[in-house]
């Protein structure tokens, strides 16, 4: 059987830190309950020492999802370990995800502590964390700017403290692709104890290719854990996307050869309750999730569709959770998906002068306007100038 690729969802942390996205405890919930109809496999669902309202988003969140491991960030301290592991008791199952900086510039400029005071610093917050629950992550803030060889020394360690997932954020998109893969590659094979942890991708978008770099972490990398949002919620730009990167996966297995625990079919609800709670308007031409990544204008691809919908469609609309594709109708139509319009709509037309005719007066008046609407054609067909 094919490997399995982790699906670790961060929305409700990570893309709560985007400006202006925060979420109060009840929408956390409602987003949780649909991430788990999603099947995500890890949902992060807050930083429990961050705020006393974080810490009950957690506490809420673990005591009513069942099937998804809840996960809580805390910095590498006794202190937040101690309140995440607090906010997740009620979790049928649970993770602690400990963080510290590793890059020289945030070791030096951000924590002022020297190489050593961090190393001694993580191994000791993992071997807190591990104390308190079994499954634990840890993460080197800003790790793809870091040293390779003081990086490799940290997470030998940190493994050897029983850290079960290693992930590696590239905390400000700085990465490109082969880069990134190569990286993770790398960090895997110098590493000796490497294989006693799950390997994890937490890429961001400042440059656009937060999707690119954590498949490359994947492919090239042999990384078996994503961190994503949906709606690519985040940080500045945002974090990888889960809809993209899951219809990736699966669309592509050909490529990756990955099994994926999500049921993609509630990815739309999904991405609409995220825009709807936060405000944060999808653009219609996102990938998967955006109002026209399904919809056909051109009459080329309108006419290959109605004949065959992979030709112009390498998803089916239906696996993502859109009730179907969409034939948009305006001047770029051609007569073949009006005249389909024209019988969706009930309009006997047999004759095909008759559907000339209205196809005509259909040209003309989308010339005049962009979309044309259902009423339109129908005002069209049934106007007494023009009946026979
Ligand atoms: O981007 C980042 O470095 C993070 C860590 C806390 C994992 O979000
Ligand atoms: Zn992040």
């Amino acid at each position: 059987m094919a490997d399995k690729l982790i699906i670790f969802d961060t929305t409700l942390r990570d893309g709560e830190q985007s400006p202006g996205a925060s979420m109060t405890k009840d929408e956390k919930l409602r987003i949780a309950r649909q991430l788990e109809r999603l099947r995500v496999d890890v949902i992060e669902a807050g930083f429990p020492a961050s705020s006393n309202g974080d810490f009950d988003a957690v506490a809420a969140i673990a005591g009513a999802i069942r099937e998804s491991t809840i996960c809580g960030l805390s910095r590498a301290n006794d202190r937040d370990i101690s309140r995440a592991a607090e906010a997740l008791k009620g979790a049928a199952s649970s993770r602690i995800h400990t963080f510290i900086a590793t890059s020289p510039l945030h070791m030096e400029k951000k924590l002022r502590m020297t190489p050593d005071e961090v190393f001694e610093q993580a191994k000791l917050a993992v071997r807190f964390a591990r104390n308190l629950v079994g499954d634990v992550e840890f993460s080197p803030e800003d790790g793809y700017r870091s040293d390779v060889d003081f990086l490799c020394r940290v997470l030998e360690a940190v493994i050897n403290e029983g850290a079960t997932t290693i992930n590696v954020p590239d905390t400000v998109g700085y990465a490109v692709p082969e880069l990134y893969g190569n990286f993770i590659r790398t960090l895997r094979e110098r590493i000796p104890n490497s294989d006693k942890a799950v390997w994890s991708v937490h890429c961001h978008n400042d440059l656009g290719m937060a999707v690119a770099n954590s498949l490359a972490g994947v492919k090239i990398g042999g990384a078996r854990q994503v961190e994503c949002t949906i709606n690519g919620l985040g940080e500045r730009a945002g974090n990888c996307s889960l809809e993209e990167i899951v219809m990736a996966v699966k669309t592509r297995k050909d490529y990756y050869g990955l099994e994926l625990g999500i049921d993609t079919r509630h990815i739309v609800a999904a991405s609409r309750m995220v825009s709807q709670t936060t405000g944060f308007v999808v653009q219609p031409n996102k990938a998967v999730v955006g109002a026209n990544a399904f919809a056909h204008a051109s009459g080329i691809h309108q006419d290959g569709v109605l004949k065959a919908r992979d030709t112009y469609e390498i998803m089916r609309a239906e696996d993502v959770g859109w009730s179907a594709n969409k034939i948009v109708l305006g001047k770029l139509s051609g007569r073949n998906a009006f005249k389909q319009r024209l019988q969706e709509l009930g309009v006997a037309m047999e004759s095909e002068v008759d559907i000339n005719a209205a196809f005509a007066r259909f040209k003309e008046l989308a010339d005049r306007k962009s979309e044309i609407f259902d009423e339109d054609i129908l005002a069209l067909v049934s106007d007494e100038e023009h009946s026979h």
